[in-house]
């Protein structure tokens, strides 16, 4: 699976930068070659195997329940939905041994070591706070929260609690990142330091159970959302630099495209530029719905370096732009991608974090700063002035 001019010589250079710990902390050979060679999950002991319970059964639930059963070393254990057709529909797909009526239920009612809040974004910290403090760690669904205050009480209540925390932030681990963030890593690109990052939808409002267009359950609209995705692989691939001003203008244009009355005070557009310390940036654009034709909906993620460039999606996989000549022309490499990623990668590296294996990549901390920046961008769009993050 490696390209020859890119093959790691070492095994410390197969091992990701976060897990290189002192001896005693080191995975094994064993483990850290699992996920680059796609080998079946290691068995693992009844005494290391991880129970997990899922709160919340829609489609954000059963992809972590189909996670934690690729990524092995977990067994889940029970869900909880208020719907029961939706809690029975994923218990019989994946053969959940308990269901549970709602989240309180199931916290009170199951021994488990973690769990997965998969919740409307107004419920993220008063329920991962709630199992942080009764001892589980936590998988908790993005965007962290409805702002940078109540990411940072889930910061603060994991700190207490000497728990993991991670944010199903899912596309960092897709197969394309992953290979643009080894790309620079390797220094391919040189320094990274511009990010344009884009997710567009024509006419794609999400409804969920109801809650998605209403400001006080879900913190926002396309920027929260989706764009909460494109920043955090943004971010992510310029080596998380700390904020320092964001620029940024919202829309809400397309209300007339819900046939009910539901709640629409949220955002379907939003447009942005941050600037980091180190004179680092991104520009960012989100939108549910825009008058663009449908053939133009997706995602674009260019990643700018001082030698080199990536762009991480395109029809034939992530692909490196090198040796630029005095007129621009470059050559075109396309990025090998790993195997194990999406759902599978991020609940491996959950696994490996709660075995004190890896430190967080999109943890507690990570959270804070992405709300602070998202924060920062609705600020900004109310006073029509960039503001310091
Ligand atoms: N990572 C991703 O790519 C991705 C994709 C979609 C949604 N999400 C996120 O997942 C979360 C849930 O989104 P969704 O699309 O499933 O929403 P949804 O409205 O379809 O589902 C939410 C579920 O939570 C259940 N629920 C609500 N309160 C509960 C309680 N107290 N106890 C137990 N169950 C309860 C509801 O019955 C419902 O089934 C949101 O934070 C959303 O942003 C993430």
């Amino acid at each position: 699976m490696w390209h020859w001019r890119t093959r790691p010589r070492t095994i410390a250079a197969l091992l990701p930068r976060h897990s290189r710990h002192p001896p005693s902390q080191r995975p094994s050979i064993a483990s850290a070659l699992e996920p680059l060679y796609n080998l079946p999950p290691r068995k693992h002991s009844m005494a290391e195997t991880i129970r997990v319970g899922i709160i919340g059964a829609g489609w954000p639930g059963t992809a972590h329940a189909k996670g934690y059963q690729a990524a092995g070393g977990f067994k889940v254990v029970a869900v909880a939905d208020l719907i029961p057709s939706r809690r029975k529909a994923l218990r019989d797909e994946l053969g959940i041994a308990r269901e549970y009526a709602s989240a309180d239920e199931l916290l009170a009612g199951e021994p488990l070591e973690a769990v997965s809040v998969c919740l409307p974004t107004h419920l993220h910290a008063p329920v991962a706070c709630s199992a942080l403090r009764a001892g589980r760690h936590v998988m908790c669904e993005k965007p962290p929260a409805l702002d940078a205050a109540e990411a940072r009480q889930m910061h603060n209540a994991a700190v207490k609690a000497g728990k993991v925390l991670m944010y199903a932030l899912q596309r960092r681990f897709g197969p394309a990142e992953q290979a643009a963030r080894m790309a620079i890593d390797k220094g391919y690109v040189g320094e990274a330091y511009h990010a344009r990052a884009v997710w567009t939808r024509t006419r794609g409002i999400p409804r969920g159970t109801g809650w998605f267009t209403h400001k006080e359950k879900s913190g926002g609209g396309a920027l929260i959302d989706i764009g909460v995705h494109m920043l955090d692989i943004a971010w992510n691939l310029l080596g998380q630099p700390r904020p320092a001003s964001a620029f940024g203008i919202t829309h809400s244009r397309f209300r007339s495209l819900l046939a009910d009355d539901a709640t629409y005070d949220v955002e379907d557009a939003a447009f942005a530029l941050l600037r980091f310390d180190g004179g680092k940036s991104i520009e960012l654009a989100a939108t549910w719905a825009i008058n663009q034709p449908p053939t133009q909906n997706g995602t674009v993620c260019r990643i700018y370096g001082t030698s080199g460039a990536i762009e991480v999606y395109t029809p034939a996989g992530p692909v490196l732009y090198r040796d630029f000549a005095a007129d621009g022309t470059c050559r075109q490499n396309p990025l090998k991608t790993p195997r194990l990623a999406g759902h599978a990668a991020l609940m491996r590296h959950f696994r490996d974090c709660i075995h004190g294996k890896a430190t967080p990549s999109a943890g507690a901390a990570q959270g804070v700063t992405l709300m602070q920046m998202i924060d920062g961008i609705y600020r900004s769009s109310r006073s029509g002035k960039s503001v310091k993050l």
